[in-house]
């Protein structure tokens, strides 16, 4: 059994709660929660789990893999506690709160020789699979563009109202939606180049931004738009499209796959029956048995990292 240790049970934490805890090869043995009444509340539920509200005391005990569901700027802290321990880690994305701690984070899972993990549920999701397969067998043609678009009514959005979200330092969709399609982007199209963008802030400086106007490259030069807006009259709707001289394929509101031409608008598609069910943790258990696996590891996150911190504009670094 894979001795787990949980670290932060906020909105996703808890989504992943019931995952960690029903995978056969996966002993739930201990959560950290800084938030005392959570702990509360959890621990009836949950007698076989020891809770604690400090990770430095719960790292105390041995434990084969954690993950970290904490706000990102403790993301770098603790995953290099557990990381210095020999523990497996599964973090959640962004990697990091900055360039800097996240180049600290991937060398020090390298030095570690641990299995080390981001939480990008795209990259398992089988529209997903899709989309790449179309893309790849030419059913759209030749690629011209490609658009994200983050649209939300509202900033934080109302399931994830926290006190760090909507704040500048650490908040914000560029952060908190962005990376999940700059991974997927990398995944499906290559890397990312030559980011240039225009990011609207409130005059209050503790707010995070309201809008972001950017464009950044595919390898061959095939431009992406990015287009950020929150606070409109107009329900949320995030659109990730690739517009190719046959035809488009279009991933919106995270989960549904559209395809169109030129003669046929776009319209709801099934995955492939072939597509793989695969998930997060099943995908990490496989690589701490030294299986093949698929995860976005944290030298993946760093490149993620790269082009977050250029959509937010601070600084080209490149890396090489
Ligand atoms: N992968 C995804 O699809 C996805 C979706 C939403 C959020 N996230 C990411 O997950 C992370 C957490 O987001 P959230 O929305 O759950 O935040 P949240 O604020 O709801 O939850 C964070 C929890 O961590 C606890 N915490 C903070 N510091 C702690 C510490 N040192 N020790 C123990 N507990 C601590 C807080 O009390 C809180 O309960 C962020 O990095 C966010 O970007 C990922």
């Amino acid at each position: 059994m894979i001795k787990t240790a949980m670290i932060g049970l906020g909105a996703i934490g808890e989504r992943l709660l019931d995952k960690f805890r029903s995978h056969e090869d996966i002993q739930l043995a201990a959560i950290c929660e800084q938030n005392e009444e959570k702990v509360a509340a959890f621990r009836s539920r949950l007698p076989e789990v020891s809770f604690y509200t400090d990770y430095k005391e719960m790292l105390n005990e041995p434990f084969d893999l954690v993950y970290i569901g904490v706000p990102p700027k403790f993301h770098h802290d603790i995953a290099l506690y557990a990381m210095e321990k020999g523990i497996h880690v599964i973090c959640e994305k962004p990697l990091a709160n900055s360039l800097e701690e996240a180049e600290e984070m991937a060398a020090a899972a390298k030095k570690a020789g641990v299995v080390n993990a981001i939480n990008f549920p795209l990259m398992y999701s089988k529209a997903v699979y899709t989309l790449k397969e179309k893309a790849a067998n030419g059913e759209i043609g030749e690629l011209k563009r490609v658009e994200l678009k983050i649209h939300h009514a509202k900033w934080p959005r109302p399931w994830q109202e926290n006190a760090w979200i909507g704040g500048r330092e650490q908040g914000g969709f560029i952060r908190e939606i962005s990376p999940h399609y700059i991974q997927l982007m990398h995944d499906v199209l290559g890397e990312l180049k030559n980011v240039e963008a225009n990011v609207q802030y409130p005059e209050d400086e503790a707010l995070c931004e309201t809008g972001v106007i950017a464009s950044m490259e595919l390898a061959d030069g095939t431009p992406v738009l990015v287009d950020g807006l929150s606070g409109i009259g107009q329900e949320d709707h995030v659109l990730f499209k690739l517009y190719g001289e046959k035809g488009t394929l279009s991933l919106v509101n995270w989960g549904t796959l559209e395809q169109g031409t030129a003669a046929s608008p776009s319209e709801e598609i099934q995955p492939l029956t072939d597509a793989p069910s695969v998930d997060l943790i099943s995908e990490t258990v496989k690589a701490i048995k030294g299986q093949d696996s698929k995860i976005v590891t944290f030298e993946d996150g760093l490149r993620v990292q790269e082009i977050l911190e250029q959509l937010l504009g601070k600084g080209t670094k490149v890396h090489n």
